[in-house]
């Protein structure tokens, strides 16, 4: 290694070289905890850190499965999934949960986590999660190695502890992002910045132009 900036190529490294590249930079990425069901209805659970919301109006969230794994395949043969959302005090019950495990094995129960029933779907929840979004699949699309599902939220559930005048509390929630590798972060200092609006700013001064952080 030298001192010099890296300038790449995309095409010239490896896939997984540029996978840690991409997921180090990329960061925090939050993570869905993905609740699904079997045709044959075995419950699974698999954490992807490839997710984010897309839509608001109707809500629609995405994962993406790197390759096909059961999540996929439940998701496919249902069309349905939740998303459970991860924080502190479960960090290590879906770190639990991204093994590799058969088919076969209902991962509630593997890692003894209860169920919540859903009320739009059928994929269980994972009951100790203090936030759920339940989802039906809209759409399913390879993209490289990747297959990117989005879901339509037909409903949400959120637990009081974490709600302060109205709206989601950040540290009251708690949640976890994942960084490169087997690393995660919680949240840091959280800060206030005004957005601004052109007519604020159109006329002010250089120095006025670049609303400053509140903590
Ligand atoms: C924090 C975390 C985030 C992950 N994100 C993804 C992801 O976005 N996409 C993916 O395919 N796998 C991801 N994985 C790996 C899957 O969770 C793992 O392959 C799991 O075994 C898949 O389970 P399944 O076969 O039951 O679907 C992640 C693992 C961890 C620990």
């Amino acid at each position: 290694m030298t001192d010099d900036p890296l300038e790449l190529d995309s095409a010239a490294w490896e896939p997984r070289a540029l996978y840690f590249l991409l997921t180090g930079l990329v960061i925090p990425r939050p993570i869905a905890w993905v609740s699904t069901v079997s045709e044959d209805g075995v419950r699974n659970l698999a954490p992807h850190s490839y997710f984010n919301v897309v839509a608001n109006d109707p809500p629609h969230v995405l994962f993406v499965s790197t390759g096909v794994k059961d999540t996929l395949r439940n998701v496919r043969a249902t069309g349905e999934f939740v998303v459970n959302v991860v924080t502190l005090d479960l960090v290590e019950e879906m770190n639990a949960t991204a093994a590799d495990a058969p088919a076969g094995v209902d991962e509630f129960g593997w890692v003894g986590l209860d169920a919540a029933p859903s009320v739009t779907v059928t994929p269980a929840r994972v009951a100790r999660a203090k936030a759920h979004l339940e989802c039906r699949v809209v759409h399913d699309l390879p993209i490289g190695n990747g297959n990117l599902v989005v879901g339509e939220v037909t409903h949400v559930h959120v637990d009081p502890s974490v709600w302060t005048d109205g709206r989601i509390d950040p540290q009251k929630l708690d949640p976890v992002g994942r960084l490169s590798g087997s690393s995660y972060a919680t949240l840091g200092e959280v800060f206030t910045l005004d957005r601004p609006s052109w007519a604020d700013i159109a006329d002010a001064d250089p120095a006025d132009r670049i609303p400053r952080r509140a903590t």
